[in-house]
């Protein structure tokens, strides 16, 4: 250990504190720190933080005077598209995905704070009636659509999984794979990779200790992304397998279909190389992100990044004028993604800024957990990369939110985003798969059930939203595995012209799709 030439490091960065433990460090935690801070690029570091001030001092300016909407050229909307031109965008994304184009990438690098559990997001299990939790179902669905693309070019194909996480989440979740033995996907076809971490500062830009031998460090954001490509190596993977096209999705929404053969299909089509899927903001003020562009270059903006007049406008229609609702779904050609992961272009990707209570060691050693934000994170940001695209290959794909979106963000204390409205948006999709392949639901006593998902009898004649509450008392509970279905295909020889009585689960068993229900018929 070349102590010296660290402390004079330290000292020409303005972060000699951090070694103010030094000599009351036993061996191990020397050997700890002092690895922490000679891996750390202090130039480097202490440079962001210099921009990252700048960007807090701006805060609270707006920018509405800069905001347009997206023109009609680059949009698409699932729900105003002619069947035959969906049929025709399924089966280029399929016909791509058979011929062994496309990859998904997770972004599982973030810490889940607002969920408060000690494991990462993907280990979840909402309370399913198969108890699958987020990761089985995503591994599911792409071996779903694996046999479906299969069918399309009459060849087996592989959709890669890459995996990007941090150091909070690597660990557990190497070991969650190997425990569940890949959930039937070949391990060297889930590629599980690392994002870069950055030291928190305190307001006058030195970087907090949290204990006497350790920095605190975070996540670089969901855009450590393309730094984290480049560094492991992960392009050159993509490039040996012959990969084109990528769908890069967050781990939390648990309706999020995997390597969305439309999504994909419709890129394809319209011959972009970047492009977001979008649902309509449910109202001004819904904490999503809107795409949009901002002084002529493709962004995602921030509800408090605007002013309520500007998220409340409405055009002729009757639409907001900002409607298109980020929901981290997103695609890009490998092409596009080497660029961007190039310095030149990655470097110009700014860190965002957040105000953070975060836990440090006070001069005499002891710990403390700060009530107010004590110092900053810095985050870049996976959709910054809109900035490189142009009107001629950036799309955006909307698709209806109670199909495609329902994350899961908060504990079951909260009214929105938690386990239960996961759970109750699936059953209310799986149901309505049911009812479109001809099947229907009934009571106890054998009266049929409405045809209205989403809502629910309690036996007293009165209605309940299924949010309202958090059992599945009342609800049409109705499960289906991505193995005998990817999205409601392949049902009707199953379902049609049969009554159900809830809870269904319908699994695969020994290759064959399999009915239980709560009367065992
Ligand atoms: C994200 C979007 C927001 C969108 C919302 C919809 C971003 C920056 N924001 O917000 O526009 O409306 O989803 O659900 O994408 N992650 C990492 N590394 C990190 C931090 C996060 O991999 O350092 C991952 C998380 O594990 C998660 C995803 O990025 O899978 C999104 O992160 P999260 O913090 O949940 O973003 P939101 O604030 O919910």
């Amino acid at each position: 250990m070349d102590m010296e030439s660290l402390q004079s490091d330290l000292k020409q960065y303005g972060q000699e504190h951090l070694s103010k433990f030094w000599p009351e460090l036993t061996e191990s935690d020397k050997e700890h720190l002092y690895k922490e801070l000679s891996g750390m690029n202090l130039q480097e570091v202490t440079a962001f933080f210099k921009t990252a001030e700048k960007s807090l001092q701006n805060a609270s300016e707006k920018i509405d005077d800069h905001l347009q909407p997206l023109s009609a050229d680059v949009c698409g909307s699932l729900a105003r598209c002619d069947k035959a031109t969906l049929k025709n965008y399924q089966h280029q994304g399929l016909t791509a995905i058979g011929d062994g184009k496309v990859a998904v990438l997770l972004l599982a690098g973030g810490q889940g704070t607002r969920l408060g559990v000690p494991y990462p997001k993907g280990m979840y299990n909402v309370g399913l009636p198969s108890r699958k939790t987020l990761y089985q179902l995503q591994a599911e669905r792409i071996l779903k659509v694996q046999k479906l693309a299969q069918l399309t070019r009459g060849q087996k194909c592989v959709v890669p999984w890459y995996i990007m996480t941090s150091e909070h989440t690597k660990e557990p979740t190497l070991e969650f794979f190997t425990k569940h033995n890949y959930f039937g996907l070949q391990k060297e076809n889930v590629i599980i990779f690392e994002q870069n971490l950055l030291p928190c500062f305190d307001f006058d830009g030195k970087i907090i200790l949290q204990t006497p031998s350790k920095v605190a460090l975070a996540p670089d954001g969901n855009g450590g992304l393309y730094r984290a490509l480049r560094d492991s190596k992960v392009l050159d993977n993509m490039e040996q397998r012959g990969i084109q096209y990528i769908h890069v999705y967050c781990v939390d929404n648990i309706l999020v279909k995997m390597a969305d053969p439309v999504f994909i299909g419709f890129c394809i089509s319209k011959g972009a190389n970047c492009g977001a899927k979008v649902v309509e903001k449910a109202f001004p003020t819904e904490a999503v992100g809107v795409v949009c562009k901002v002084d002529g270059r493709y962004q995602v903006v921030e509800y408090s990044e605007i002013t309520l007049k500007t998220a409340e406008k409405r055009n002729a229609d009757g639409r907001l004028t900002f409607s298109a609702g980020n929901i981290c779904n997103h695609f890009f050609t490998f092409d596009f993604l080497k660029h961007v992961s190039h310095p030149a272009q990655e470097a110009q990707l700014k860190h965002h800024v957040a105000k953070k209570k975060i836990p440090y060691v006070a001069d005499d050693g002891s710990l403390h957990k700060p009530t107010k934000p004590n110092g900053i994170k810095m985050e870049k940001f996976v959709f910054d990369v809109f900035q490189f695209a142009t009107d001629r290959n950036f799309a955006v794909w909307e698709v209806l939110r109670e199909d495609e979106f329902s994350p899961l963000k908060n504990a079951d204390t909260e009214a929105k985003d938690t386990q239960t409205t996961c759970r109750h948006s699936l059953y209310s999709l799986h149901h309505r798969y049911i009812l479109t392949a001809g099947g229907k639901f009934i009571q106890k006593d054998g009266t049929p059930l409405p045809d209205i998902p989403r809502t629910v009898q309690n036996g007293k004649g009165d209605r309940r939203q299924t949010s309202d509450h958090h059992s599945d008392d009342d609800l049409i509970v109705c499960e289906i595995s991505p193995l005998v279905s990817y999205a409601g295909e392949g049902l009707e020889d199953l379902v049609q012209g049969k009554s159900f009585l809830c809870p269904v689960l319908i699994e695969l068993q020994n290759g064959e799709p399999s009915i239980h229900q709560s009367n065992g018929q």
